[in-house]
């Protein structure tokens, strides 16, 4: 019988594949990097084509590595960066444009237009989200105002739009011939267009952006079978059963399916989910309102979100633009060449900020030298801006939900940063614990996929495959932390307002 669920998990520096057991544990994997395309400052873009050709590969590279064929696989589930936006045409599978990731600001004067009225918060009721370039909707909005004969295609119907998810969906599953157009509503619910309570697309919001509701993939549940991977393919009739945006699949790999639990993916940028269970909860605090799962027909699972731009993505910084580090793996060694930060604190706004301040204006700051400071402060101080961004992030997730965390659940790249790990529970004052599965992203898409086939009997059997792999306690003292926090946020307040 088949027994293996393989995950594919579109990211924004790389794809990968990794093919899953029924204990939840890592056969193997196979991964590509794609290009980074920075046309300009702020504009960041991927080319789908590329993106599309990687996936085949990895998926290749996944099951020879494990001397598996597709009859040994129950289902694929898919992963995703979540609000990068692609356009194509549904006759040639053709895009129409690169792909405008979800850290691109190009976008900022289509948000000030549409909160011209009614402010950023204008559709926040209805969505959960106040209008920024992170979404993708504002990117939608661009290329079809930018890209010539875009709208009149849109208009005569032959474009479709999707998020990576609903982009390799297409194309696994027939692309040009009768491939599936679709989303999850956790993806959907980074759009700007989907109604939180409905789940449905809203013709009024689509109106106002100028998109035609023609463009836009049918909304599903996170675990169900949208289709089998086309004939042509390695993964040939396979049923693909499972979708949720990354961070979303992070914390169903985390098993945190219950409201109050959590986790903090340490990525290219960071991402804090909260469940709040049935509820649709409004923050106060600077977080998202977001759908957090949907499995089948059972009511849609919802979560607030601590969206952080930069973080793993200021270490390939350090290495690609200053070349302080030569692997990004080095900037611990130089991290710890200093005793301390020596003063110096790295606000890294490259986006602006996202939450909890949401602050456009602000670019990236390095605040505190003095002629004492060096390479090694300037790479401690980038990691500890990991520490204290999560720390504002949580800050709001406590006065939003008001209750205290006992401890923080962390997966993703960087937390095999272990002097990181230590200093993110110093700054936060809890304990930080790590599954032995640090795959949760891809390992939750599995889970999602492996359950709408039947290989999971339910969530209890996947609460039992997780295992703590490693924990760091707390041991700074408060005096020093309050300190620290206090010289943090004077630097955040120093790098907004760059933009005039
Ligand atoms: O919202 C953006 C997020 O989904 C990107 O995640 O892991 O690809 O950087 P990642």
């Amino acid at each position: 019988m088949a027994d293996h669920v393989i995950a594919i998990d579109q990211g924004t520096t790389s794809t990968r594949a990794i093919i899953f057991d029924r204990r939840g544990r890592v056969v193997s994997s196979g991964q590509k990097e794609h290009e980074q395309i920075l046309p300009r400052p702020g504009w960041v873009e991927h080319d789908p084509q590329e993106i599309w050709r990687n996936v085949q590969e990895v998926v290749g590279l996944a099951l020879a590595r494990a001397n598996l064929t597709r009859h040994d696989l129950a289902a694929v589930g898919i992963t995703n960066q979540r609000e990068t936006a692609v356009v194509w045409d549904r006759h040639t599978g053709e895009p129409v444009h690169n792909a405008i990731v979800w850290q691109d600001t190009r976008t900022q004067p289509i948000v000030d237009r549409l909160a011209a009225d009614g402010g950023v918060d204008r559709f926040a009721d209805d969505v959960g989200l106040p209008l920024a370039t992170y979404f993708s909707g504002t990117k939608v909005a661009w290329i079809l105002e930018n890209v010539e004969g875009a709208r009149e295609r849109a208009e005569a119907g032959d474009l479709l739009f999707g998020t990576p998810d609903t982009w390799v969906l297409w194309n696994l599953t027939g692309g040009p011939d009768g491939g599936v157009h679709a989303t999850d509503v956790t993806n959907a619910s980074r759009t700007l267009f989907m109604d939180l309570r409905t789940l449905a697309w809203r013709d009024d919001i689509l109106a106002a952006f100028g998109v035609p509701r023609s463009m836009m993939p049918e909304i599903r549940s996170s675990s169900e079978v949208y289709g089998v991977a086309r004939s042509s393919s390695l993964l040939r009739e396979t049923p693909v059963a499972g979708i949720l945006g990354d961070q979303q699949a992070a914390t169903f790999g985390q098993v945190a399916f219950d409201q109050g639990e959590s986790k903090n993916t340490y990525g290219t940028g960071n991402f804090l989910i909260f469940q709040t269970g049935e509820e649709i909860v409004r923050s106060r605090n600077g977080l998202l309102t977001t759908v957090g799962y949907q499995l089948g027909e059972e009511p849609a699972r919802y979560a607030l979100e601590g969206s952080i731009a930069v973080t793993g993505s200021l270490i390939q910084w350090l290495r690609d633009q200053l070349g302080v580090i030569r692997r990004s793996e080095d900037v611990e060694q130089l991290a710890l060449s200093v005793e301390d930060n020596g003063g110096v604190y790295f606000v890294p706004a490259f986006s602006g900020l996202f939450a909890p301040y949401w602050r456009p204006d602000a670019r990236g700051a390095i605040v505190g030298l003095t002629r004492f400071a060096n390479k090694g402060h300037i790479a401690r101080a980038a990691l500890e801006a990991t520490a204290f961004q999560s720390r504002d992030v949580l800050d709001a997730v406590v006065a939003d939900a008001g209750v205290e965390l006992a401890e923080l659940k962390v997966d993703g790249g960087m937390t095999v940063n272990s002097a990181l790990m230590q200093f993110q529970a110093d700054v936060l004052g809890v304990p930080v614990v790590r599954p032995v599965v640090a795959e949760t992203t891809a390992l939750g898409a599995a889970y999602a996929a492996g359950l709408a086939v039947g290989m999971w009997s339910g969530l209890d059997e996947l609460r039992e495959n997780w295992r703590e792999g490693a924990r760091w306690e707390p041991t700074m003292d408060a005096a020093e932390r309050d300190r620290m926090l206090r010289l943090w946020r004077k630097a955040v307040d120093t790098s907004m307002g760059w933009v005039d």
